[in-house]
């Protein structure tokens, strides 16, 4: 989306403003919302929510006659609350709102069983980078959602890093299985490798040292160099016959990590389908 957002005139209830909410409610403010477009339910504010609400003069629900029906309204508490926090959202919820849920492993069919009121819903999947701004959310939005709806919750999303649409809600679930698990395949590669660096003979620390700061930079090549695919970058790093198509010839072998990743990302999305009933 180039141009910016034109934030005037929209307004979000958020449910829930703890790593994931709060995380987006920085992203929020960053992007210039501001006072009463934004309405917080938390029972337990932390001291970073009540300052951000000072500063930024976003309004800490207490269940009062202020509650109105919101355009966004954004459902960030944890799955097994879903009940609870259906019931603080509520007040916020018209015909004409939009329901925004990051509810890991919560259906569509599970928000508005829980929220009828609500029309458009918008199921979305992040993952922990979304904490610094860098996630990767995966959403689908079902029949009831406006383009103009659509284009808000992409915004709203994209306050934490990077947004793409499915478009079947089944595909949540691999969306879990690739992005949403994804960083700790990441981190279990750092562990992997930092251990395959012991066994080769360099002291552990050391090794871990040189895993941890591998992954780190290779992320940011990836981040920085938007429009070249990871294969070339791959490519340019492995000269022909030299050292990385040695480790490359054990890696792509046929029972290699294409293998082992492809059954792992199965396992996962197998799990969230039964998860999500
Ligand atoms: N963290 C991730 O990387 C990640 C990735 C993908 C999806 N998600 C999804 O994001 C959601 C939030 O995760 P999180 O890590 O941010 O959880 P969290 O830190 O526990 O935040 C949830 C917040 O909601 C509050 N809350 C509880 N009941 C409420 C109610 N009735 N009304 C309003 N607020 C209420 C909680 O307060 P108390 O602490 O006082 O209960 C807490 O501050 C989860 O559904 C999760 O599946 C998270």
């Amino acid at each position: 989306m180039s141009a910016p957002f034109d934030w005037s005139g929209v307004s979000i209830a958020l449910i829930g403003a703890g790593n994931m909410g709060l995380a987006m409610l920085e992203g929020w403010a960053a992007q210039g919302l501001a006072g009463d477009q934004v309405v917080v339910a938390e029972p337990n504010p932390s001291q970073r929510l009540r300052d951000l609400c000072a500063v930024r003069g976003f309004r800490l629900a207490e269940g009062d006659s202020a509650d109105e029906p919101r355009q966004a309204v954004v459902l960030a508490v944890k799955p097994q609350l879903l009940e609870a926090g259906a019931a603080s959202a509520a007040p916020f919820v018209s015909a004409g709102s939009m329901v925004v849920s990051i509810l890991a492993g919560k259906r569509i069919a599970d928000i508005a069983a829980r929220l009828p009121a609500a029309k458009a819903v918008v199921r979305a999947m992040p993952n922990t980078p979304a904490a610094i701004g860098r996630g990767m959310t995966g959403a689908f939005a079902n029949e009831a959602t406006s383009e103009a709806q659509r284009v808000l919750a992409h915004v709203l999303l994209s306050a934490v890093g990077q947004v793409e649409w499915v478009e079947s809600e089944a595909l949540i679930d691999a969306v879990t299985a690739v992005s949403g698990s994804g960083p700790a395949y990441v981190f279990y590669l750092v562990e992997c490798l930092a251990a395959a660096g012991v066994e080769a003979g360099l002291p552990a620390d050391l090794a871990a040292r040189l895993a941890r700061a591998t992954v780190e930079g290779a992320g940011e090549l990836l981040h920085q160099q938007q429009d070249t695919a990871a294969e070339t970058l791959r490519q340019r790093v492995t000269s022909p016959g030299g050292t990385t198509a040695a480790a490359l010839d054990v890696l792509m072998a046929s029972d290699g990590l294409a293998q082992l990743l492809a059954r792992a990302v199965a396992a996962a999305k197998s799990r969230a389908g039964e998860l999500s009933g």
